[in-house]
């Protein structure tokens, strides 16, 4: 049963047209069954309602009103805003969301029950909208910590900095919390390629600051980030030894000189002034 499931499971839809871009997809994503013989897919790029003929959306982009992923705007720089959008409140949205995200994500079960989640919609806006680069969900209350479920870069704004910003976006959001957070498992390639990157920079630049006087549980207050991750990270970058049943962080600035280098770009930055939330009750 299993192998006729998997076997069964091929990829359906091919490609999408969302705003400017036509994107080729890469997995399967469980579309209602009305959908199981199209190839390509148009979304409205600002309430993610999908059709099956190009002439369907044009349609609906005479009468969608949105210009923006509904929800609250909760922080902007520049031409950067991100959204939060309730899925209780916005439930069509963030089903259509789950079904667009899964073509790109492998392993993910798809959440039906989007009640339970907040989506932090990022946008690239100008004078016709506000353009979504990618999202990432976040249960409303984990008992795992988890301070991310899932999250996607659009393949066109992939590789600029998008997911680590929306990394560092996740744990800016647990700072607010006082709570440290981690991503749900298992992580994609990516996925862990991402949060390697960012885990990296950002305890490599602490301990630079203070020259290896640091404990992990001090990193983590400081950052949000799990004390098991930030072990297994510095374990990575053989920044750890175990002496007497203790983690001893050793951080001789040349070594970490030489890893931040290869750490690669810093990414865009978020700047927490600009951020405007309160956690959710
Ligand atoms: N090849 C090699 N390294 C890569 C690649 C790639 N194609 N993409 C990202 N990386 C690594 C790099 O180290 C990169 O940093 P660098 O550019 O400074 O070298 C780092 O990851 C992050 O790059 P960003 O540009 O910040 O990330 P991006 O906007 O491309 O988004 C993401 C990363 C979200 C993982 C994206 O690849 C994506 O959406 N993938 C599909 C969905 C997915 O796998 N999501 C994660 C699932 S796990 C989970 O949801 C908990
Ligand atoms: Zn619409």
């Amino acid at each position: 049963l299993r192998e006729h499931e998997e076997f069964t499971k091929v990829k359906n839809i091919a490609t999408i047209e969302l705003g400017r871009y036509e994107i080729e997809t890469w997995y399967f994503s469980p579309f209602p069954s009305e959908y199981n013989d199209c190839l390509k897919l148009f979304f409205c790029e600002f309430c993610l309602n999908f059709m099956k003929r190009k002439e369907q959306l044009q349609r609906h982009m005479k009468k969608c009103d949105l210009k923006h992923p509904p929800g609250d705007e909760i922080y902007r720089s520049g031409t950067l805003s991100m959204f939060e959008v309730d899925g209780k409140k916005n439930k069509v949205y963030g089903q259509n969301l789950c079904y667009l995200a899964k073509l790109f994500l492998d392993h993910k079960t798809l959440y039906y029950d989007v009640d339970l989640f907040l989506f932090y919609v990022l946008c690239e806006c100008d004078e016709r909208g506000c353009h979504m680069v990618g999202y990432f969900s976040k249960e409303k209350h984990s008992e795992e910590s988890y301070n991310l479920a899932c999250i996607l870069t659009l393949p066109p704004y992939q590789r600029k900095g998008y997911g680590k910003f929306l990394i560092a976006f996740s744990y800016e959001l647990s700072k607010k919390e006082g709570k440290v957070g981690t991503p749900e498992r298992p992580l994609s390639d990516l996925g862990l390629l991402s949060y390697r990157g960012y885990w990296t920079r950002v305890l490599l630049d602490i301990l630079k600051k203070h020259k290896g006087n640091i404990s992990i549980k001090e990193l983590s207050d400081m950052t949000a980030i799990k004390a098991e991750d930030i072990l297994t990270t510095l374990q990575s970058l053989e920044l750890i030894q175990y002496r007497k049943g203790q983690h001893v962080i050793c951080a001789d600035p040349k070594v970490l000189d030489r890893h931040l280098k290869a750490a690669g770009r810093g990414g865009l930055d978020v700047d927490v002034s600009k951020l405007i939330w309160t956690p959710y009750k």
